[in-house]
């Protein structure tokens, strides 16, 4: 890939493991604990865009509360367990490969950041929690924007800060519909596919599927 000069990551999912919250609890919950984190975080998901649909904008906290309460009714889970879970997703695991590569695209000079749903109080949390707060050039929040991925005003704050071009960009994700809504507005979405799933029909085929972020560093 050519005159690439930023660099720019989603954040659940894609650094950080969503999953890590109810595997922590894993005793607690049982093995059920898969399936109720995949159902929290669809849950979650669902609400971004029917809240953005409704123009009825909450925060990534509020609806990350939202869907837990959901969830917990979903499965049965007792409510004591609800700030434990909540307490958790604030310090969510990075996948193990993440520390390292960021590092060496750091010596490379690109322009790194997160462009992510999360609110800005908590990406710098996550970042801070994970010890890669000297990282990142910037934490770019929906909350700039007032609505969530994948709106085109989204993707628009990278490029507006930096005045680059939407193809010196590229943009990583492991969510299929984030990779089409970057890759529909005009960077180079890769597919970070961690777990050999099938992608999505929405007007954009990513050039490049990874499995993980370290396959990048072959590729940039
Ligand atoms: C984010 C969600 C989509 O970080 O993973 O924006």
């Amino acid at each position: 890939m050519k005159n690439i000069k930023a660099i720019l990551f989603d954040a659940y999912g894609t650094l950080f493991d969503v999953n890590s919250a109810a595997e922590k609890c894993k005793d607690k919950i049982g093995n059920r604990w898969e399936g109720f984190a995949n159902y929290w975080r669809t849950t979650q998901l669902e609400y971004t865009w029917l809240r953005s649909l409704m123009n009825r904008h909450r925060d990534f906290w509020k609806i990350t509360e939202d869907s837990l309460d959901k969830s917990m009714k979903a499965f049965n889970i007792d409510n004591s367990m609800r700030n434990e879970l909540l307490d958790l997703y604030k310090v969510l695991s990075p996948f193990e490969e993440v520390s390292e590569v960021l590092l060496t695209l750091k010596e490379k000079k690109y322009k790194l950041a997160i462009l992510s749903n999360g609110t800005p109080s908590l990406l710098k949390e996550l970042v801070k929690s994970n010890n890669l707060e000297n990282i990142f050039d910037d934490l770019f929040s929906i909350e700039q924007v007032g609505t969530y991925k994948p709106s085109p005003k989204v993707y628009d704050m990278p490029i507006s800060k930096y005045k680059i071009k939407k193809e010196e960009v590229v943009f990583l994700s492991a969510n299929t519909w984030d990779v089409s809504g970057g890759g529909n507005y005009g960077y180079n979405s890769i597919w970070v596919n961690r777990n050999n799933s099938i992608f999505d029909n929405l007007d954009y085929k990513p050039k490049n599927e990874i499995k993980n972020l370290n396959q990048l560093l072959d590729i940039i």
